[in-house]
């Protein structure tokens, strides 16, 4: 069954359809909405049945835990048992927005949201969509990114329709989202402060109003985070990351050149200023060197082109660290999956 569609433009808001889908998600069912970052695959949070059907939807592993969104910032109180002040200030400073913290959980979230864990993932959206939906809901919603497990996260409807449009019951589309990443994820343990995803808050963002932010780098397989599953975010074609500075050029024409004297289908996400070096080649530009956002706000959709174009390979040039090219290149990694490290 294909799912209804509503369209929400997010600065003229029907309210009155976004009643239906929230009647929808109080009658057990899945509606995928915008959010800023990337779009959710939303249900009722404090129902149970409505959130193992997320984990059918998607193919998720059930030990991968949900972000649990509100509208309010009061209900933080009923799903967190205690909110340190270190999370406090953090919340103060991005709420609403791209920032999620992790927090001991209280009774009143299932364990199938937190896939058993003692603690929860929440967040509070600033998109207007999205908090009007959940607003309506009159419920928390739990939601990962509204993609099958390990592909690409959708920035647009469409991406959600054409990985789950069989398994949900609705989509609200409230055009391309903005930031395209998906929300930084921050555990406090003990006094400590350690950010498990970069996302959409990036780094040097956060360190202005927190001590010492750890970046969580412990083994893949043991990452509470996406990582625990070291391919993520992958497109069909398989996808070589060619690390930023010097002979960068150079090495993926090589790559390029070699890919395609054996007959395969290779695209190039280049860097725009890098572009014309690799003409002749089916190239793809991720955005300017300078302006990591944009990158970042690109990523996911010219992973799905290329798959769309059927590449094999697609040849990634990586970006620098800085801002959001940090959460950029843990992506790229990501989708590059564990033997990236032996292409060079
Ligand atoms: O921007 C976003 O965060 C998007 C939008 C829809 O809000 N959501 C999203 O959800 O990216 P998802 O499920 O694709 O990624 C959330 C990640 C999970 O992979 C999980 O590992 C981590 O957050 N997470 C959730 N609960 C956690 C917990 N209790 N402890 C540690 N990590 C947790
Ligand atoms: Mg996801």
């Amino acid at each position: 069954m294909k799912p209804r569609i509503f369209r929400i433009d997010q600065y003229n808001i029907d309210h009155e359809a976004l009643k239906q889908a929230a009647e929808i998600v109080n009658n057990r069912g899945l509606v995928a909405f915008p959010t800023e970052t990337v779009y959710g695959l939303g249900a009722n949070a404090l129902d149970p049945k409505a959130v193992t059907r997320i984990f059918e939807a998607k193919k998720r592993p059930l030990d991968d835990p949900l972000i649990v969104h509100i509208s309010r910032k009061e209900d933080l109180g009923r799903l967190a048992k205690e909110v340190p002040h270190e999370a406090e200030r953090l919340i103060e400073c991005f709420w609403p927005g791209p920032l999620t913290v992790v927090l001991r959980k209280s009774e009143l979230v299932p364990d199938i949201v937190t896939t058993g864990l003692e603690t929860v993932a929440i967040r509070m959206p600033s998109n207007e969509v999205a908090s009007s939906f959940i607003e309506a809901a009159g419920t928390p919603i739990a939601a990962p990114s509204a993609n099958l497990f390990g592909r690409p996260s959708p920035t647009t409807a469409q991406h959600v329709v054409e990985d789950l449009g069989g398994n949900i019951d609705a989509v609200i589309d409230g055009g391309k989202t903005e930031i395209g990443i998906e929300s930084s994820v921050i555990e406090f343990i003990d006094g400590r402060i350690v950010l498990l995803r970069p996302g959409g808050i990036d780094l040097e963002e956060i360190s202005r109003y927190a001590e010492k932010v750890e970046v969580y780098s412990g083994p893949e397989a043991s990452s509470p985070s996406p990582g625990k599953y070291p391919q993520h975010y992958s497109p069909e074609a398989r996808v070589i990351v060619v690390e930023e500075g010097e002979g960068q050029i150079e090495r993926v024409l090589s790559l390029a050149e070699e890919k395609a004297s054996r007959g395969i289908k290779t695209g190039i996400m280049s860097l725009q200023e890098h572009a014309d070096k690799y003409r002749g080649y089916q190239v793809k530009v991720l955005g300017p060197a300078g302006d990591s956002r944009i990158c970042a706000s690109r990523l996911f959709s010219i992973l799905r082109e290329f798959d769309k174009e059927g590449v094999d390979v697609i040849i990634a040039e990586g970006i620098n660290e800085k801002g959001m090219g940090l959460a950029v290149m843990n992506r790229l990694k990501k989708a590059a999956g564990p033997e990236m490290e032996f292409e060079f």
